[in-house]
């Protein structure tokens, strides 16, 4: 799967991130032309009019009042932002489609609903195709990639359980922002695969810089495959067990949830498949045994001011709760 790193806008790989990208462009090329013409006319009187060209100190001819000037320099400005009003107006059309129901008949649209937490990503993926699907994620996203005979739009309804955030995939859409008590709405449709990367893009308090995306564009295939492992419930381990019942005594429960436990907290994200993601931390790390080890011991060193306290575990109950959250695949 290659990895799309590059964060440029002017790289468009979704029809949505190509109109906002043409929008620009546009809107560029008529304000530098106004710049330059402006510039130029200036820049002309003040060569024409310099005091070396001899001592001339009489006064240029004064226009003043004159209603053929007067209109025209009130008229074409207002055509000129008319015209870019309308332009933009048609490019938000296009960019903001909230209605999956009106997507183009043959396509399967996916519908999810995005919540921005300080400061990691919460993911319920509600329908495909008007089927449900109801199960949580968190901060990987995983998306199908349309083909040509079979259009996959994905639907985002964007909401935030404490402050503003912003979800920006420069490549894949348009920055929009999730704020409390409202929803915003935002659609991708691509059909290049593999790994997009974004950010938060709405200072959000301390950690806002720790708050990655991380999108995975698949396979329609590999996409259905994921979707099947993430509906199931958490794995049940021998070598898990004893770390489980620490997990499930501690407070790990009130804030995460495991599907198939008790555990059923949606103030952090849910675990109940962290094995499958690459990342810890919304993007802050890899994945592995040790970076969890590290994370269990002392988010607040990896994500300052993060709601995970630091737990005083002796190192017995720290191997016990890693390899139980390592069998969470
Ligand atoms: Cu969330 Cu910045």
């Amino acid at each position: 799967m290659g990895v799309i790193a590059s964060l440029s806008a002017f790289d468009p790989r979704s029809s949505g991130a190509g109109f906002i990208r043409d929008l620009f462009l546009l809107v560029i090329a008529v304000t530098s032309l106004i710049f330059i013409l402006v510039e130029g006319v200036l820049i002309a009187a003040l060569w024409r009019n310099r005091r070396s060209q001899g001592p001339d100190d009489s006064q240029p001819p004064q226009v003043y009042g004159s209603r053929p000037i007067e209109t025209a320099w009130t008229a074409a400005p207002f055509l000129i932002v008319f015209v870019l009003i309308l332009l933009v107006a048609r490019s938000l059309w296009d960019v903001v489609r909230p209605d999956p129901s009106k997507s183009p008949p043959g396509s399967e649209p996916l519908v999810l609903t995005v919540i921005g937490h300080q400061w990691w990503w919460e993911y319920h993926y509600e329908t495909s195709a008007g089927a449900p699907l109801n199960f949580t994620a968190a901060n990987e996203l995983h998306l199908p990639a349309s083909e040509p005979h079979a259009a996959r739009p994905v639907f985002l309804r964007l909401q935030s359980a404490d402050v503003d955030h912003s979800f920006w995939i420069p490549k894949l859409g348009g920055k929009t922002d999730l704020i409390p008590v409202r929803i915003n709405t935002l659609w991708i449709e691509t059909e290049e695969r593999g790994l997009f990367l974004g950010q938060c893009a709405e200072y959000c308090g301390y950690s806002h810089a720790r708050m990655l995306l991380r999108v995975y564009v698949d396979e329609p295939e590999a996409f259905q495959r994921w979707v099947k492992g993430q509906q199931q419930a958490a794995a049940d381990e021998p070598q898990g067990r004893a770390g489980r019942d620490l997990f499930l005594s501690l407070s790990c429960m009130n804030c995460h949830a495991v599907r198939g436990t008790k555990a059923a907290g949606a103030v952090g994200p849910d675990l109940t498949h962290l094995m499958s993601r690459e990342t810890l931390g919304s993007g802050i790390l890899p994945n592995n045994a040790e970076n969890i080890r590290r994370w269990v011991r002392d988010s607040q060193k990896l994500k300052p001011g993060c709601l995970m306290p630091a737990f005083t575990l002796s190192d017995q109950e720290l191997d016990q709760l890693v390899a139980y959250l390592a069998t969470l695949r």
